[in-house]
């Protein structure tokens, strides 16, 4: 009694953060191999749950398309359900939160603060340069939606990194350099100060 139980413990989370096509799923996966985390794509979650044929499948694929952010309440449940389901304790959850309503639920939700966000900055040119090769076959990766997604980012994404920006938790990447230099830049955010190693 009194004391906090495994069970009660809270993992570890880091947002990633940054505009479509900033390179979050790429260095995510980066990271996952260098320090252990388990990677959480909001949009990877939201497409597998169309494609797994559930009731919210509809809504969700039509919201993508639009390039407009599903609610949080669906968003949630899935990144509960795969911080469960991983038995990790650290989380780099990308691509979320992507607006405020995003931001605070989640935060009622689960009553976790991020350790950190870690966020891509790389300008627009570029994301689009590569959204628009990517090839992924993905619905919103065409220019008419881009343009929708880089509204809402603009409008609704960047005032979260601005919130956290104001708590002093943001480690801002430039993301328009080569995918080795930007994860150069990452591991000296991930690689705790002493083992850093003089030059
Ligand atoms: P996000 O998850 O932020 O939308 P991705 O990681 O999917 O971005 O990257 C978008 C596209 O750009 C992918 O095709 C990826 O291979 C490529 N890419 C990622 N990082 C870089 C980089 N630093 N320089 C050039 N291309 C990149
Ligand atoms: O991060 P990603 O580019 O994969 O997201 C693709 C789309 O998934 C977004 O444009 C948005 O429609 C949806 N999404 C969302 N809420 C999130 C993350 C993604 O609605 N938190
Ligand atoms: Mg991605």
């Amino acid at each position: 009694m009194g004391t906090v139980s495994d069970a009660e413990k809270k993992p570890a989370v880091i947002f990633v953060l940054g505009g479509p096509g900033s390179g979050k799923g790429t260095q995510c996966a980066n990271i996952v191999e260098h320090f252990g985390y388990t990677h959480l794509s909001a949009g990877d979650l939201l497409r597998a749950e169309i494609k797994s044929g559930s009731e919210n499948g509809t809504m969700i694929q039509n919201m993508i398309k639009e390039g407009k952010i599903v609610p949080s309440e669906v968003t949630i449940k899935l990144l509960q359900k795969a911080m469960q389901e991983s038995g990790n304790d650290k989380f780099l959850i990308d691509g979320f939160p992507r607006n405020e309503e995003n931001r605070a639920a989640f935060e009622a939700v689960t009553k976790i603060e991020p350790a950190f966000v870690l966020f891509f900055n790389c300008p627009e040119e570029e994301m689009e340069r590569r959204i628009l090769s990517r090839n992924q076959g993905r619905e919103d990766d065409n220019i008419e939606t881009i343009r929708k997604r880089f509204n809402v980012f603009l409008e609704s994404s960047l005032p979260v990194v601005e919130y956290y920006d104001s708590k002093g938790k943001v480690r801002k990447i430039d993301a328009a350099k080569s995918v080795e230099e930007v994860f150069e830049a990452v591991k000296a955010i991930f690689t705790p100060k002493e083992e850093k190693v003089a030059v």
